[in-house]
């Protein structure tokens, strides 16, 4: 069936994918771009090949994540940097669990980066760039009218458990997840995991050098990022470099 989808119009472009409608209503299409921002698309650049690996690295997680029973927007791939997606609507929530800290976390409040969370920490952040993505907390979310306290308490059982899939994964390809964003939609009454799992999207460390392996790379200057993503690629996702 997904064979048959047909690009029709481009309905979206932010600022590192294009979602397009196709011929069947239900199925959009997200196209990994190479495009690269940072602080409010203050800072731009291109990576070569980074579309390429953020899209097979979000696939790899998204089968992943499906196969331990968890629902989301993922369909199939289109080709190598396309991805069959379900239509859901956008929860205009970023969702961020934290293991160690680092990032906004360290400028926020009196964490030093590196320091190991007991527990995880969940964030959540109104997605919304006029505002400048100011954290929520329930009662806010449910003023905005965004969720309801079910959709609230759904949300954080659902990450604390992709965080914990995740971790586990990530530590035996020797990576540590710092931290990570997700997005959630509505598809028929049920909430899923929507967006991307990529390196733009999470904070994956070397667990022995502790070197980022990740957009970090690119917001700090901290070295060549379409080599750093092709890193992350191998580890996660070896199996695109084998001919
Ligand atoms: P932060 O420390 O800047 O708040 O970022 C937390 C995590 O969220 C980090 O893994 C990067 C990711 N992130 C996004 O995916 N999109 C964004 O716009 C921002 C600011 C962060
Ligand atoms: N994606 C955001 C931007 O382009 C911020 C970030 O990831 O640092 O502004």
């Amino acid at each position: 069936m997904m064979s048959d989808i047909q690009i029709k119009d481009e309905l979206y472009s932010g600022k590192a994918k294009t979602i397009y409608t196709t011929n069947d209503p239900e199925v959009f299409v997200s196209h990994f771009r190479d495009s690269l921002t940072a602080f409010d698309g203050k800072k731009k650049s291109e990576a070569e090949k980074k579309g390429y690996y953020n899209a097979q690295i979000s696939r790899k997680l998204f089968e992943m994540l499906e196969d331990e029973g968890i629902n989301t927007h993922y369909l199939g791939m289109f080709d190598d940097e396309r991805m069959l997606v379900e239509k859901v609507e956008i929860i205009p929530i970023e969702v961020i669990p934290r293991n160690i800290a680092a990032g906004s976390i360290t400028r926020k409040y009196p964490f030093n980066e590196g320091d190991e969370f007991k527990e995880p920490v969940l964030v959540m952040d109104y997605k919304s760039d006029e505002y400048g993505d100011p954290m929520l907390n329930e009662d806010i979310a449910i003023a905005l009218g965004i969720a309801t306290s079910e959709d609230i308490a759904k949300i954080r059982e659902l990450a604390m458990n992709i965080n914990s899939i995740l971790t586990t994964y990530m530590e035996k390809q020797g990576l540590l997840l710092v931290d990570f964003k997700l997005e959630f939609g509505w598809a028929n009454g049920e909430i899923v995991l929507a967006d991307e799992i990529s390196c733009d999207t999470c904070r994956f460390w070397d667990a022995g050098t502790r070197e980022s392996l990740d957009k970090d790379v690119f917001r700090f200057n901290k070295g060549d990022v379409s080599g750093t993503y092709e890193k992350l690629a191998r580890r996660l996702v070896p199996e695109i470099f084998e001919n």
